[in-house]
């Protein structure tokens, strides 16, 4: 299939504007945590104006040569004037030292955080070539036709930007709007169904980043949008007002309403001979006699995961119980935590607890781990060695109760010494 797609002509997009990507549709994982059932697309774009010719974005190293036989075949290299680089992650720049070897003239696009990117790239031929860093409502004419740039960071690395042809009402938004989904046709209204690719997409590329998201739609929204070209998978000129709508859905929280105003406090625990599982349900009664606080206990002996993501990422505060086994966190826990890179946990309160028989080591090393999170870790984590005592119980309780406090404000954070453990 490579060798069909490495054959493919430039598309006709728009008036002037012609698709110059690549397919790779022998693809079967992105960024090794995204699984491409059937490969993903790099689209690049050419946009031919009365005084100038932009290219907005490239493809991935390894397709440079497709990918510039097919922008020969809309212009020369000393027509081109402007390169806009909306994201500079590797797929989408792959091309960019071949293409400004053949055209070192042309004047780079960039947004603030891409120029440190853009930087590293080009190492030490970065000062040879003409970088503009561009912002929210800055231009490029390109005589008849004008780009218009807009700031959106981290949909999906710090540098992203999107790009308006206003003239043509077309918004090109590299990653946003995306999917990995490669089908020669190129358009939304001809592609097979790529709504699972769509949603997959948006859960493993934004949902991190669902604030930024919302930012970036909030910009977007105002425009007017005849389409969306995005730099992966099919370029939206049917309804793309829908995808916008989508989006916005994508982003909602879908289980706010479900507990008001109450801060909500998850549980997870394992056990192995019943003392962690003990611990796990006095930190839940402590924790819920607060009644400003929805707290929730979940063994994780269930094995699946995937009903608590909505859970997890609305939660206001995760707490994890592991034992320690050969001196180390259980696996069911790790999984877990490993699981939480699709999702936003900054800020959220975090704590850990735990028997053990001899080291007691699971609980400083979750802890590590919400640390690495970038949550909050108020309360030193509670060990107890085998099988809690009553009055070792209501130490459990307390620290529930405390872990709720914070929670409610009725408890000033302090620092941990995390050394003492
Ligand atoms: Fe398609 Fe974040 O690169």
């Amino acid at each position: 299939m490579a060798g069909a797609a490495d054959a493919m002509q430039p598309v006709p997009v728009a008036d002037r504007v012609h698709w110059v990507g690549a397919l790779d549709p022998d693809l079967r994982n992105f960024d090794i945590i995204l699984r491409t059932a059937n490969g993903t697309s790099y689209n690049a774009y050419v946009v031919r104006g009365s005084t100038g010719v932009a290219v907005i974005d490239t493809v991935k190293q390894e397709f440079t040569e497709p990918f510039l036989k097919r922008l020969e075949a809309v212009a020369r290299y000393d027509e081109l004037t402007t390169l806009v680089l909306n994201h500079l992650e590797p797929d989408h720049t792959g091309a960019v030292p071949e293409l400004l070897r053949r055209a070192p003239h042309l004047e780079i696009c960039v947004s603030p955080r891409g120029v440190q990117v853009l930087r590293a790239l080009l190492k030490d031929r970065f000062d040879d070539y003409a970088v503009r860093i561009v912002r929210t409502g800055d231009t490029v004419s390109l005589g008849d036709q004008t780009l218009r740039f807009l700031t959106t960071p981290y949909v999906h690395w710090p540098d992203t930007q999107c790009t308006h042809l206003q003239d043509q009402r077309l918004l090109f938004t590299c990653d946003l709007f995306g999917c990995h989904f490669c089908d020669a046709r190129l358009f939304n209204d001809r592609v097979g169904d790529f709504r699972f690719s769509f949603e997959y997409y948006f859960e493993h590329i934004m949902r991190p980043f669902k604030a930024y998201v919302v930012a970036a739609l909030d910009l977007i929204e105002p425009l007017d949008i005849a389409m969306i070209a995005p730099s992966h998978g099919p370029i939206l000129r049917a309804h793309p007002r829908q995808y916008i709508t989508h989006y916005r859905r994508l982003v909602k929280s879908r289980l706010a309403s479900e507990v008001g105003d109450q801060k909500t406090l998850l549980i997870f625990y394992v056990s192995a001979y019943g003392a962690t599982s003990m611990m796990a349900g006095a930190i839940y009664e402590g924790a819920a006699e607060n009644p400003d606080v929805r707290a929730s206990l979940f063994d994780l002996q269930i094995g699946e995961f995937t009903p608590f993501v909505d859970l997890i990422e609305e939660a206001d505060a995760l707490v994890f119980g592991s034992p320690t086994i050969n001196g180390d966190a259980v696996k069911t826990v790790w999984d877990l935590l490993a699981g939480l890179v699709d999702i936003d946990t900054k800020g959220k309160l975090g704590a850990a607890f735990g028997s053990y028989g001899w080291t007691g080591e699971a609980v400083q090393m979750v802890e590590g781990r919400l640390q690495g999170l970038k949550m909050r870790v108020p309360e030193k984590g509670l060990k107890i060695k085998l099988h809690p005592t009553d009055a070792e119980l209501e130490d459990c309780r307390d620290f529930g109760r405390r872990l709720a406090a914070h929670l409610t404000g009725r408890m000033q954070p302090r620092e941990v010494d995390f050394a003492d453990l």
